[in-house]
């Protein structure tokens, strides 16, 4: 990725203005200090868009969607932060180094430049393999083998889908007439196989050829799926490279860890929807294109990357796996969600496919309107996945099976925010096993304090370790519980943190360490203190750019929105670090302990009684020395 140097983007942030940059988007209406529009960002029927010209910033209060003025860009262009900045610099007219910009956009390479070369032979390529699949005799059979398939011509067209001759010196014979290509380049293309004695062998030959373009659209690389031609006469030998499908090697075009296939194309409609596919095929995706599915993306073949979900993140909040519904798939499905919820802060839905099919079968099996239904009706909450997936193989008449199912689910179910839908877990199980709903739920707490106590600890560590490697937090899933009275503290100071030196310096001198309850804000108060340590000032638009993680830009957003008022009224500051004291972790683990030894009590553990008396005095003591600061 490209580095603008932060000077530039300082001139750049500054010289541009925000209403200026929203206005060729979107039209802006002025109303006393904002100006408002129809939110771009999502179906909005009243305006719910405002932008604040004074503080640079922009805001939905409907989507809760916000930032400064390159934030905006990223959003509406789904571009990449230096591709925003470079955009922006465009629009406010500010000169800047043109290799930069010729870094920042690949995708215009230059004719003459490597890269540019490449493509082009890249481009030529794709146009051979099209054209013989499409118009000539030796493609015919691949044609029809994807026609019967239920491709159409369109479709086909649509995807620039193609065939290789298994002739194996056909594509280098071509391209040997296309004068205009740069012939040394050709065996950095990762379209020919190397051999010993340097002669350049097709290595697709043979094979239905699936183009992959990058996010700008440019062909970067090919897959090539097997091809067996009923016509032809077969020895019985399979081709050396049977693999189902064969991807070009990794090139100065192509890594695939920052490949989606399809991307390109769906983005705008992932932008629309809300929500993007995640398909484990690419005929996946070019059957659900063709039955109305335009969303619709699939990795390379391999686990999703961080690089491939930052793509994601540029468009979406929000995933729906839709991976194959035999085994593998069902394994890869609980890999990738878990990976999501942990890692990320994608909401997830999954689409699991009944009776092993994939999306491909199930569109051919059952038609493109019960394809459509089942997608957006058929779909598993992660819990109601995991119910389905830890029964698949067990023997629910058996006891101890029985048992060990209903104990994994209350286990799991300790991640699941929202009490509808607990609720909702508690009766399936009561009603399926026959058990108390009361004895199910006293088992759960059980789970609940147990995970909850280690998910603080463990949470701790991951901040500060992300902390030290300057990363943005992750966001996990649970404390999503919205606390109005002190969520509504917890802004305003943060709110007057930032805009106010002297808060800082307040807080800094607190003889307890403060925090913040919401990990949220907690998580925007670490950033701060690291962003105003490494520059020393406050610059609330800088700031945003510094805060990667686009939830907690949006946190941060909301917060700078709000009007306080220029002064500090006096008190204010001492009221809110009082009333969210109160909820310190000290309160938080006090309360813990006073269970834990009530516990004890009862199982008569005297050692364990004394120890917790002793830190539970101690805590007392920490909690009362807080308050009197
Ligand atoms: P599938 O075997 O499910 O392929 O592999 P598919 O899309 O359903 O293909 P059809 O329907 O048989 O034509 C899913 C994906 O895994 C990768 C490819 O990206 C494929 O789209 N894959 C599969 C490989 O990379 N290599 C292989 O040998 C097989
Ligand atoms: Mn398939």
């Amino acid at each position: 990725m490209v580095r603008i140097p932060e000077e530039t983007i300082t001139r750049i942030r500054e010289a541009s203005d925000i209403v200026d940059v929203v206005s060729q988007y979107v039209q802006l209406k002025k109303s006393g200090q904002n100006h408002f529009a129809h939110c771009p960002f999502h179906d909005d029927k009243t305006p719910s868009f405002s932008v604040n010209e004074k503080k640079q910033i922009f805001h939905c209060f409907s989507c809760g969607r916000g930032g400064n003025v390159f934030s905006f860009l990223q959003e509406i262009e789904g571009v990449s932060f230096p591709e925003a900045v470079i955009k922006s610099a465009e629009i406010a007219e500010v000169e800047i180094d043109e290799k930069l910009v010729e870094q920042t956009y690949q995708s215009r390479p230059s004719g003459d430049s490597r890269y540019g070369k490449l493509l082009e032979i890249n481009e030529k390529t794709q146009a051979f393999y099209h054209h013989v699949l499409m118009n000539t005799q030796v493609g015919e059979a691949a044609y029809d083998y994807l026609i019967a398939r239920g491709m159409t011509k369109e479709t086909i067209e649509e995807f620039k889908l193609g065939f290789s001759p298994p002739q194996r010196n056909a594509l280098k014979l071509y391209l040997d007439n296309q004068e205009e290509l740069d012939q040394s380049l050709f065996p950095q293309t990762g379209l020919f196989s190397d051999r010993d004695d340097g002669q350049l062998l097709d290595r697709f030959s043979g094979r239905i050829l699936f183009p992959i373009r990058d996010d700008k659209g440019n062909t970067v690389a090919f897959s090539g799926r097997i091809f067996e031609d009923p016509n032809r006469e077969t020895t019985g030998d399979k081709p050396f490279h049977s693999a189902k499908y064969v991807n070009s090697p990794e090139t100065e075009l192509f890594n695939k860890r920052r490949v989606l296939f399809n991307y390109d194309k769906a983005r705008a409609s992932i932008r629309r929807e809300g929500e993007v596919y995640l398909f484990e095929g690419f005929m996946d995706v070019i059957s659900s294109w063709q039955a109305g599915i335009k969303n619709g993306i699939a990795s390379m073949g391999t686990s999703l990357t961080n690089e491939q979900v930052q793509l994601m993140d540029r468009v979406t909040n929000k995933v729906v796996i839709a991976y194959d519904g035999d085994q593998a798939g069902l394994d890869a499905t609980k890999r990738a969600t878990e990976y999501f919820l942990d890692q990320t802060h994608f909401d997830i839905d999954i689409a699991s496919f009944p009776e092993k099919l994939d999306p491909d079968d199930y569109i051919k099996s059952r038609g493109k309107e019960a394809y459509n239904e089942f997608l957006i009706h058929g779909r598993d909450t992660f819990m109601s996945f995991l119910m389905k997936y830890f029964r698949a193989g067990l023997n629910l008449k058996n006891e101890s099976e029985r048992l060990a199912y209903i104990e994994k689910v209350l286990k799991e179910m300790t991640v699941v925010s929202s009490p509808v839908e607990r609720e909702l877990y508690f009766n399936q199980l009561a009603s399926e096993f026959d058990v108390s709903q009361d004895t199910l739920k006293e088992q759960f707490q059980q789970y609940l304090m147990e995970t909850q106590k280690n998910r603080t600890k463990e949470l701790k560590q991951r901040q500060e370790e992300r902390q030290a490697e300057n990363k943005a937090p992750a966001v996990s899933r649970q404390n999503r519980v919205k606390r109005t009275t002190t969520e509504q503290a917890e802004k305003m100071l943060l709110n007057r943190l930032f805009y106010h030196d002297e808060v800082w310096y307040t807080l800094q001198g607190l003889s307890y360490e403060f925090s913040f309850p919401d990990e949220h804000y907690q998580i925007l108060y670490l950033l701060y203190e690291s962003y105003f340590k490494d520059k020393g000032e406050h610059n609330v638009e800088a700031f945003l750019d510094f805060i990667k993680d686009p939830e907690h830009k949006k946190k941060a957003t909301e917060i700078f929105w709000m009007d306080l008022g220029e002064e500090l009224v006096p008190g204010e500051i001492e009221d809110y670090i009082d009333m969210l004291s109160n909820r310190s972790p000290l309160v938080t683990k006090l309360e813990s302990k006073r269970e834990e030894l009530k516990a004890a009590e009862r199982s008569g553990d005297k050692q364990k009684q004394t120890s917790l008396t002793i830190e539970i005095i101690n805590l007392n003591r920490q909690l009362k020395a807080a308050k009197e600061a």
